[in-house]
Formats: C-alpha cells, structure tokens, sequence
C-alpha cells in the first residue's frame, strides 16, 4: 500500500455508539475524492481522525508516512483541513485573522503567503472585513484560505459548499477543483453532484462503513448500466413471483407497493440484459396477466440511493456489489483500477500494531 492516506481498520465509537464499523481506504498522492454519504454516515468523524483532532477507537490512519496516534504534529503539517463548522473570529477582520493563524502554524514568509492564499481565493478586495460582516460563501474561502496557509499537500475539506447559494456552491467548487491539480484532496458531501463536479473517484459510506470505493466511471459502468425490469399482475403475485424467479439473467427479488389487489415486483437483472420480452412471453405461456411490464435504468443518484439506504443490503447483489465482510466492494473494477482503491476486507492485525 502507497497511499498518501491510509485507513486502515478505523473503529469509533462515541460511548455505546459505533460510529466507524472498521473501514479501510487508500488514496494515493494527487486523487481527488469525494466522501460521499448521508447525514450521520462517519464523514466528518473520520476526517476529525484523519486530522488529528480526536483519536479512533481501533485502527490507524497514516498520511504521508506519519501515523496519527505517533506523529499528530507531523500529520498537521501535511493537512490542511476546513471543518464542518468554521473556528473564524468574527471580530477579526480576513488579513488580520490569517496572519493570526498562520503565526500559530509557524508559516515561514507569512506576508507573502497570506496574500497569495488571500488571491488563490478571491479574498484579497475583502482583507479589511469584519469576518462577522462576510457571507456565508466568503467565510467558506476564509476556512479554505486558512486550510492553504502552510502550503499543505493535502486538503480535507467537511462539505465545503453546504449552505450557500448556487451561485457561490459554483465559484467554491470552481476553486476547489483548481486546488485538485496540486493537492491530494479529500471532500465530504452528501450530494452526489458534488463529487460528479469536482473528484473524479468516490468513497461512499453509510452508518460507518464503506459501501463503495471507486473511480466514478466505474460506478457508472457496474453499477448504472443495470437493469431492473418492474413487473405487476393482479392478486397475490405468487404466479408472478414464480414467473420472475425463472427469467433468466434475474439476479433478485423486491416486492414493491401496489394498489389493493396488485403485486408488483422489481428484479434485478444481470449486466445490461432487456428481459421484457422473455417476461412477456413466459407471462402469456403462464397465463399471468400483466398489468405493468417494464425496463428500468438505474442511474448514478438511484445507485447512491440504494448503497446508503439502510435496508438496501438485500438488494446489493442485483446491483454488482460483492459483500465482505465489513465493507462492500465493487465486483467488476477495470483493469486499470489501481490496487487498494477497492475496499478491502478489516486488516487481520491487532489494534495499535504498526508497519514499515
Ligand atoms: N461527539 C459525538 N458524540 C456522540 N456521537 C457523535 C459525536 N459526533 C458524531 N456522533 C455520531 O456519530 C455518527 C457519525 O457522525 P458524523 O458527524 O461523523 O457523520 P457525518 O457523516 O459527518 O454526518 P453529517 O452529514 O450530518 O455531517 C452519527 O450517528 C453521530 O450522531
Ligand atoms: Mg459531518
């Protein structure tokens, strides 16, 4: 393993609560990758260890060599981090606070860095606000502009564009992809546009653990491409259920709500397989009346959906996902997918136990 962030086996828990089940991830210098999750998924806990700022349960995290439990300071030096809620000093006016934190992060040369970083993100005509008097999306470039100070290699940035306006998501994303040409960059978002606009690899978690790991494009191969076909008949839909088990290339099974007296079923289908016709006919061959007959894609926000929706295991299968234990890995990754990239099942070594 190379990366210049390594995960390996991370457990958190917060007292009773398990936050982190054991994830592993990598990501190699000058990706940038989407934390992709809902509401309460890990994301910013896992960020907070990545950080330094609270420590993991089980497990370790090194970035660029140092091993957050041993080295925080030298992890600190590495990271330039913007967390989910911004420590700004509203009193303070922007050239004044960054020079009040990059005193604290012992910034050689702090005239000259401040201003490029104020310039990098458009905050130069602004150096003499109040950070109180700023909008919500020039604070967002105070945070991102405090996170460049030291020059850092890597940015870890907690949902950089949650709560601004369009116009404002567009211009941070815009910076932030510029920051992605020189810096190995890892941001968390609950919106899949997010991570289409700005990385080009996504890690998907769901309540603490990763269900996907992978460049979008293979996300979109294995998993969007597939079909589900929807089929209804009337009654209790045991014909049905019967019919659908036998069409060939049907990976699995979901019952899906119906008017009263109505089955109505969703199989999964194999690769990019149209089972219309088959269904049809072994429907007229059994004498199943249909009253729904039809194709469905998924898309990339419908398969987002499905991995991070809690009952959504069951249905893994039908949609290209190999389960292992502790985390879900794609099952049909490119050749050219880079070792580590998919998730790999929890390190069979004890917590604490260092490499290298
Ligand atoms: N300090 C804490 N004490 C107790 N539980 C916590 C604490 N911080 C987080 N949790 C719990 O851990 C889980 C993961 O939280 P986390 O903040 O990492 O999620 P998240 O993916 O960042 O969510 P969001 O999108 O809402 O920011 C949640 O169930 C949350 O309630
Ligand atoms: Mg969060």
């Amino acid at each position: 393993m190379s990366g210049v962030i390594e995960v390996r086996n991370l457990v958190k828990d917060y007292g009773p609560r398990r936050a982190l089940h054991g994830i592993n991830f990598s990501i190699p210098a000058g990706r940038v990758v989407g934390l992709l999750g809902p509401n309460g998924a890990g994301k910013s806990t896992t960020m907070r260890i990545l950080t330094t700022f609270i420590a993991a349960s089980e497990g370790d995290a090194v970035i660029a060599g140092h091993h957050v439990d041993e080295a925080p300071l030298k992890v600190r030096e590495k990271i330039g981090y913007m967390p989910e809620t911004l420590a700004l000093y509203p009193e303070m006016r922007v050239e004044e606070f960054l020079r009040y934190r990059a005193g604290i992060k012992g910034v050689k040369k702090p005239a000259a860095r401040i201003e490029a970083c104020m310039a990098r993100t458009e905050l130069s005509d602004r150096r003499r606000s109040l950070i109180g008097s700023l909008s919500k999306g020039y604070k967002q470039r105070v945070g991102l502009a405090d996170a460049l100070l030291g020059n850092p290699p890597i940015l870890i940035l907690d949902e950089p564009t949650v709560g601004l306006d369009p116009n404002q998501v567009q211009r941070v994303r815009e910076l932030i992809l510029e920051l992605g040409k020189e810096h190995t960059l890892l941001l968390s978002t609950h919106i899949l546009s997010e991570v289409e606009a700005v990385a080009g690899h996504a890690i998907i978690i769901s309540q603490g653990r990763i269900k996907a790991d992978a460049p979008l494009e293979t996300l979109r191969a294995s998993l969007a491409g597939r079909r589900r076909l929807l089929l209804g008949a009337p009654g209790d839909g045991a014909d049905l259920r019967a019919l659908a088990e036998k069409l060939p290339g049907a990976t699995a099974l979901e019952t899906l709500a119906a008017p009263a007296g109505e089955c109505r079923l969703a199989v999964s289908v194999e690769g990019e397989r149209d089972l219309r016709l088959e269904a049809f006919r072994a429907a007229k061959e059994r004498h199943v009346e249909l009253v729904e007959l039809r194709a469905e894609q998924f898309t990339l926000e419908e398969v987002f959906r499905h991995l991070t929706r809690e009952e959504a295991e069951s249905d893994l299968e039908g949609l290209g996902v190999a389960k292992e234990p502790g985390s879900l890995a794609l099952d049909a990754a490119p050749a050219e997918q880079p070792a580590g990239a998919v998730a790999e099942p929890a390190a069979e070594k004890p917590a604490g136990a260092k490499e290298h």
